[in-house]
């Protein structure tokens, strides 16, 4: 024990010179202009720093200013500085997947921000089918952001959201994403980054970027990892699956920058293929933005892939593909030597430049003052607020998704229960809640704090870990059980069995977690409830089939207000609406399917199951789109078109013809190239009535599923999801939705030269148990206006 001492006058003059100098640091907390600094006399009059100019005439006057030396500098996340245009440096990486995140090295947390609102992991928020929660969120974490950068600790540029296709069940990454529907994935993309970078294009608030491009969903499987995998992948699978968010991100999300991956596409580094980079983000889709490599990844296809024989040859192929800024080093070290050499022109780097520069200029970067900025006023008031954390609690429990209610289980009634049991090595964890990506959070409510709050919690881990290696603590739980009114097991996984560089081997619980569960059946007294954390599926197919369970509530990873969302819906104060954004398939579903295995469509001659229900028709746990609540809905359709029609491009005479045209790829039914409809803004609507007619208020989600016409045999799926909508339903009232279904979007399908055709002739309808068939048709030559 430390005796206390009195201080010397000494001791207490210098403290109060330190708490002098804090608090003059407190509130002068405010970065430094990045560059135009109003005090800077060298630099003030020069055009790049004149914001009343365009942007475009003040990046093309800066770079007319940099060396060669200057630029390839900045040609990386640790961006040098340029001191004699009063320049600083800037680091290019920060992350903010769902919440502001100390991932990368641009964001630190610490002195007047110790921590962020830290939202339900992507996959749990994408549960919610939920489109104003996705932007909702997006304007928190981009409030927070900018609160960080204008305090000096954080950047502007955030490599977020991941929007890959949840392709394999065991993807260590499938929680970061929202799930296995292009659709749905491209919504949330258009969404979050809305919200992250507000409206003004030339105003950004923050900078959003789109990743890993493209068919990046492997990290560590079977002795193959990300930085040498080549993935082989149709054309047909590329348009119809792989790229889709990327371009609903791009096009409708407007996202400032996209992020090229670590694996080839079939034989090609995908931040070398400018089929990929310059042909289809820049020009096809028009990326107003910069397009930057995964970390370290040009220096991965040089070492890794062996793609170049000399340095020099991989930072030009990557430049010349369409690559803006590199995350790592490679092209800081390489690319002067490259135009030395010949390989590269200067003019090629300052168009990379111009991308980035451009970025910041947006950015307000190079207009002096933050403080005196549009978002200069946010600090570290704005940071953790009230008003945040609740909706970091809503987004949690509207992504809850309730699997199972068997003999209505569920809700818990506070009057009855005196005591819960609270078992599992999940039932008091607070970093495992907020998944990976994450930052520190402002405060967490554990499962056993949410539980708490209702009622007497008994708690027992049963299990050391989520690995689950013994039986030690298997007796003391049990005995809870048997002693408590209800016994509520909180199990799963963690980011040390799901992670980055980190697929599953399997799919059921780990280690004796399912052994525990099935003991704790047995002996309980009361009604079981298994409560499950987990990024990607869990087959558990032994407590859907076991009674004795009555509730099983999937939770994803819910954030840092998870335990309380998790006791909210299981006491009833909230209705659960959540439905799950991927198939559950059962353990046998892998056993003989590689995670390399691209393809997404089934092949029966060869036993490939084919994968996401859009393609796969096996036996599953649980389906695509499944949640259940606490109240019934029915839904009936109001009104809807049985014939439409699709205007065909006049000059491309009928639609009989257009398919003629283009008949190398046998189609036997008539389907038109969208290329060759007036249907861009063409969209049917039609309206559903959603009646609730439980005895609580809740919210459901229209899932809106189409079955193309047959006869497009292998390259249609069998199903797809062509619009979502949740209302809230006020018990015993009914309310009537309106849905629009984009025709040329989301009725096309990919034919296996992956050119998009919208099929003509019978599409089925169905949402929920309610069907409609629509019949489209082409409108005939000459009935066309333009
Ligand atoms: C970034 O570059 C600067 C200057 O080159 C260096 O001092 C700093 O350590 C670098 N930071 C990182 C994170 O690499
Ligand atoms: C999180 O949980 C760990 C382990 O129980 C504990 O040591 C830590 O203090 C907790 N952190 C917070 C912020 O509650
Ligand atoms: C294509 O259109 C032209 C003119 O309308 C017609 O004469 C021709 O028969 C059509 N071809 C086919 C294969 O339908
Ligand atoms: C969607 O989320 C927003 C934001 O939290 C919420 O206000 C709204 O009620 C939600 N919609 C439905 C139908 O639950």
């Amino acid at each position: 024990m430390a005796s206390i001492s009195i201080p010397s006058s000494k001791t207490i003059i210098f403290l109060l010179l330190i708490l002098f100098l804090l608090g003059v640091s407190c509130c002068s907390a405010s970065r430094e202009p990045f560059a135009c600094d109003p005090n800077d006399k060298t630099t003030r009059g020069l055009s790049f720093c004149q914001t009343s100019l365009p942007i475009e005439e003040r990046v093309k006057d800066l770079i007319g200013r940099l060396t060669l030396q200057e630029k390839v500098r900045l040609l990386v996340n640790n961006a040098s500085a340029v001191p004699r245009l009063g320049i600083k440096e800037y680091e290019w990486w920060s992350e903010a997947l769902h919440g502001v995140s100390n991932v990368g090295p641009g964001t630190k947390f610490g002195g007047h921000f110790p921590g962020a609102t830290s939202f339900p992991q992507v996959i749990t928020t994408a549960a919610s089918f939920n489109a104003s929660l996705w932007e909702s969120i997006g304007r928190v974490v981009s409030d927070e952001a900018r609160a960080m950068y204008n305090g000096g600790v954080a950047g502007l540029t955030y490599w977020s959201p991941n929007v890959n296709i949840l392709r394999d069940p065991r993807w260590g990454r499938g929680q970061e994403t929202p799930g296995e529907d292009p659709v749905v994935v491209g919504t949330y993309a258009a969404s979050y980054v809305k919200g992250l970078q507000g409206n003004d294009r030339n105003r950004l608030k923050v900078a959003a970027c789109c990743k890993h491009f493209t068919a990046y969903d492997l990290d560590d499987w079977n002795g193959v990892d990300r930085f040498h995998f080549n993935a082989k992948v149709s054309k047909q699978d590329i348009e119809d699956t792989f790229n889709v968010p990327f371009r609903m991100c791009v096009k409708e999300g407007k996202v400032a920058s996209v992020m090229c991956s670590y694996n080839q596409v079939n034989g090609v580094p995908t931040c070398a293929d400018p089929n990929l980079l310059k042909k289809t983000v820049r020009a096809q889709w028009r990326l107003d933005g910069y397009i930057v490599s995964d970390c370290d990844s040009v220096g991965v296809l040089y070492d890794a892939q062996h793609y170049t024989s000399t340095p020099e040859e991989a930072a030009a192929v990557a430049i010349k593909a369409g690559l803006d800024l590199d995350c790592g080093p490679f092209l800081a070290v390489h690319s002067e030597n490259a135009v030395k050499k010949g390989l590269l022109s200067e003019i090629d780097i300052s168009s990379a430049l111009s991308n980035t520069l451009t970025m910041q200029m947006r950015l307000g970067m190079f207009d002096g003052e933050p403080s005196a900025q549009p978002y200069g006023h946010l600090g570290p008031k704005d940071v953790c607020t009230p008003a945040h954390q609740e909706l970091a609690h809503e987004a949690a429990v509207q992504g809850i998704v309730l699997l199972k209610n068997h003999g209505h289980s569920l809700p818990l009634s506070t009057h009855r229960l005196r005591t819960v049991a609270v078992i599992g090595p999940n039932s008091d964890v607070n970093v495992t809640m907020i998944g990976n990506y994450a930052g520190v959070a402002c405060a967490y409510t554990t499962p056993l704090q949410g539980i708490s709050r209702y009622t007497r919690a008994i708690h027992q881990q049963g299990c050391a870990d989520v690995a689950c290696k013994d039986d030690k603590l298997f007796n003391a739980a049990i005995d809870a059980s048997r002693h408590a009114d209800a016994t509520v097991l909180v199990m799963g996984l963690d980011q040390s069995i799901e992670a980055e560089s980190k697929d599953r081997t399997g799919l059921l619980l780990p280690g004796r977690q399912q052994e525990l569960v099935s003991k704790v059946a047995s002996a309980a007294k009361g009604p079981i409830i298994l409560v499950l954390l987990s990024g990607g599926p869990i087959d558990v197919s032994f407590a859907k089939n076991d009674n004795r369970i009555g509730g099983l509530v999937w939770a994803g990873y819910p954030g840092q207000a998870g335990g309380a969302a998790i006791a909210d819906v299981l006491f009833g104060k909230h209705n659960p609406g959540g439905k799950l954004p991927m198939t559950w398939y059962p353990q046998d579903y892998i056993t003989n399917l590689p995670m390399t295995a691209m393809d997404m469509r089934s092949s029966p001659s060869n036993n490939y199951p084919g994968r996401t229900y859009r393609f796969y028709e096996g036996p599953v746990v649980y389906p695509f789109g499944y949640g259940l609540s606490y109240s019934k809905f029915l839904l009936s359709i109001a009104s809807a078109p049985t014939v439409f029609s699709v205007p065909v491009d006049g000059h491309r005479k009928t639609a009989q013809n257009t398919t003629t045209l283009t008949s190398k790829t046998t189609i036997s039914d008539k389907a038109i190239r969208v290329t060759h409809t007036r249907c861009n803004k063409l969209s049917l609507g039609l309206h559903v009535d959603v009646k609730n007619v439980g005895s609580r208020d809740g919210s459901h989600t229209l899932l809106v599923f189409s079955t193309p016409p047959t006869g497009h045999g292998h390259w249609a799926p069998h199903k797809q999801l062509v619009a979502f909508q949740k209302v809230r339903v006020a018990a015993g009232s009914q309310q009537r939705v309106r849905i629009s279904i984009h025709v040329c979007k989301y009725l096309s399908v990919v034919d296996r030269s992956g050119i998009r055709r919208v099929p003509l002739g019978q599409h089925n309808l169905h949402i929920g148990d309610a069907r409609h068939s629509v019949s489209l048709q082409a409108a005939t030559f000459g009935v066309i206006k333009s």
